[in-house]
């Protein structure tokens, strides 16, 4: 049996698509990607998903909604169709210490950093590489990592350098990490992990 995999989205898609490419090639060989779910109704990742014919539901935080309500209409999203693992790839929300508790070692999550260089509360998509950029740090990178109730806090899963280069911007440093990182390490991590969690 394969590992059900969601995979939770909020933007443009670009990790879900290495997932889907990777799936395609046969890379993903434990686990399956059964649902995309985002948080955004805008989100062209929900165009990538049911390109490659997946399911898709959208989970909103209405305004004046409590965390638990929206968690609520994600759980009932997972639970319905017997999701086993979730893959965090561009989710901008923190999930709550209640919800991660459902899934031990069954959520992980895609950051656009070498974690425990910024990252937390506040760094998420492009102000991650804006902060690298302030430091002056030469290198940065990214990291996949199991998430538990502390953001950005759960063990590492696996990380990889990329080097920053004179001139860079925030959206330059983006898109060099994305290919040189985060396109390569989240699919290996993600049948890493699927493997483990369907017993072989
Ligand atoms: C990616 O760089 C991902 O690492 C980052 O947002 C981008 C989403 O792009 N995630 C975070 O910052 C989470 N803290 P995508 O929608 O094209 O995959």
């Amino acid at each position: 049996m394969k590992t059900r995999i969601a995979v939770l989205v909020s933007g443009g898609g670009t990790n879900l698509q290495a997932l889907i490419d990777a799936q395609q090639r046969g890379d993903i060989p434990d686990g399956e990607i059964a649902l995309v779910v985002s948080n955004n109704a805008g989100a062209y990742a929900l165009e990538r998903a049911k390109r490659a014919g997946i399911e898709t539901a959208v989970c909103l935080r209405e305004k004046g909604e409590s965390r638990a309500d929206f968690e609520a209409k994600v759980l009932k999203a997972l639970e319905s169709r017997a999701i086993d693992m979730i893959v965090l790839a561009g989710f901008m929300a923190i999930l709550s210490a209640d919800f991660v508790r459902r899934y031990p070692d069954r959520i992980i999550n895609v950051h656009p950093a070498l974690i425990p260089s910024f990252c937390g509360e506040g760094f998420y998509g492009l102000r991650v590489h804006r902060a690298a950029l302030d430091y002056g740090v030469k290198v940065t990178g990214a990291t996949v990592h199991y998430v538990n109730e502390i953001p950005d806090g759960g063990r590492i899963i696996a990380q990889k350098a990329v080097e920053i280069l004179p001139g860079d911007t925030p959206e330059v440093l983006q898109r060099r990490v994305m290919e040189q990182a985060e396109w390569i390490l989240l699919p290996r991590a993600t049948e890493m992990v699927a493997k483990k969690i369907a017993g072989r």
